[in-house]
């Protein structure tokens, strides 16, 4: 039997003290971070997801009321809207942690249906979380090599039971993991536990560990919330060159600055319904967004 590689090492760091259903809850975010075997797509322009007249009711409370829209490969689409407007639940629909009441999402053209998370993530959507999420007790490196093997979706098990494993195989995945460290700007942070890291540093590490399972979509749940405005330029910049390498990004984020900077399209939900959807320019003078979101326009002539 071969030592533990040490991102096992980390795996079995990071489940210590769990109780039987932390494991399990554990087990499916690792699941969930796990890279397909698959390349990247590049086609831009056609339909890369769709909801299609989505519905989700929590109770009485209709958290997204018929939604429809698409995201186009190659694009940046926003998501905006005030606070419990139902965009993270969007995400949560479109990652599997919710089933739609009614209407469906479709991954190019096929429905995302009863799929679990982990599922969903092979199939090409990545995220990253309004509340950050990482495997705290792992370095940084560690949390991005999860994510880039798809061996690791049973490592926590084969660490703790100490199964035999391949260095080797470790060893790619920690040089893509390595290189998607320094594409987010935190190589030289790579062996600090992420809960060490400092808040912009783990804000990145999602969006590097989200990156290694190489999805078609890239969800960014307000990256930049608690960012100051030299970080959050960073973050644009850093947004731009995800899209240039070839992914589609879908972007919540409440800063105007942000959203209108950096995104091509820009899609409005209030009290769950889609308000409004189209350019940069063409949200920010529609009336109903100014109405229910922007409050004066940005001229202030109101
Ligand atoms: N699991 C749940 N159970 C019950 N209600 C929920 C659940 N998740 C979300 N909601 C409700 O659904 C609505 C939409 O919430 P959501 O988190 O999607 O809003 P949001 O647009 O992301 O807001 P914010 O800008 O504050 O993050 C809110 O009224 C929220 O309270
Ligand atoms: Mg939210």
């Amino acid at each position: 039997m071969s030592d533990p590689t040490p991102v096992e090492k980390g795996l079995a760091a990071e489940v210590q003290g769990m109780s039987e259903s932390e494991l399990a809850q554990h087990l499916e975010e690792v699941a969930e971070a796990v890279a397909p075997d698959r390349e990247i797509q590049v086609d831009v322009g056609d339909t890369l997801l769709e909801l299609d007249d989505v519905t989700l009711r929590f109770g009485g409370l209709v958290a997204l009321d018929s939604v429809s829209f698409g995201i186009r490969r190659g694009e940046i689409l926003g998501m905006i809207g005030p606070n419990g407007a139902g965009k993270t639940t969007c995400f949560n629909v479109m990652t599997g942690v919710y089933r739609p009441s009614s209407g469906e999402v479709r991954l190019e053209g096929r429905r995302l249906g009863r799929l679990k998370r982990y599922q969903i993530t092979r199939r090409g959507i990545a995220r990253t979380f309004q509340n950050i999420r990482l495997f705290e007790e792992m370095t940084a490196l560690e949390n991005v090599v999860v994510g880039t093997d798809a061996r690791h979706k049973t490592s926590v098990v084969g660490a703790l039971a100490r199964l035999p494993r391949h260095w080797q195989e470790e060893r790619a995945g920690v040089e893509r993991a390595m290189a998607l460290l320094e594409f987010v700007g935190i190589a030289d942070r790579a062996a600090d536990r992420a809960k060490n890291l400092p808040y912009g540093y783990q804000r990145r590490l999602e969006i590097a560990r989200a990156l290694a399972t190489e999805p078609k979509l890239l969800c960014l749940d307000e990256p930049a919330a608690g960012f100051n405005p030299a970080e959050k330029d960073e973050l644009m910049e850093l947004i731009r060159r995800i899209r240039d390498d070839g992914y589609t990004v879908l972007l919540i984020e409440h800063d105007m600055r942000v959203v209108m900077g950096v995104t091509d399209r820009i899609v409005v939900l209030e009290f769950g319904k889609k308000i409004a959807e189209g350019t940069p320019a063409q949200v920010r003078d529609d009336p109903a967004v100014i109405a229910a979101y922007l409050g004066v326009p940005d001229d202030g002539a109101a």
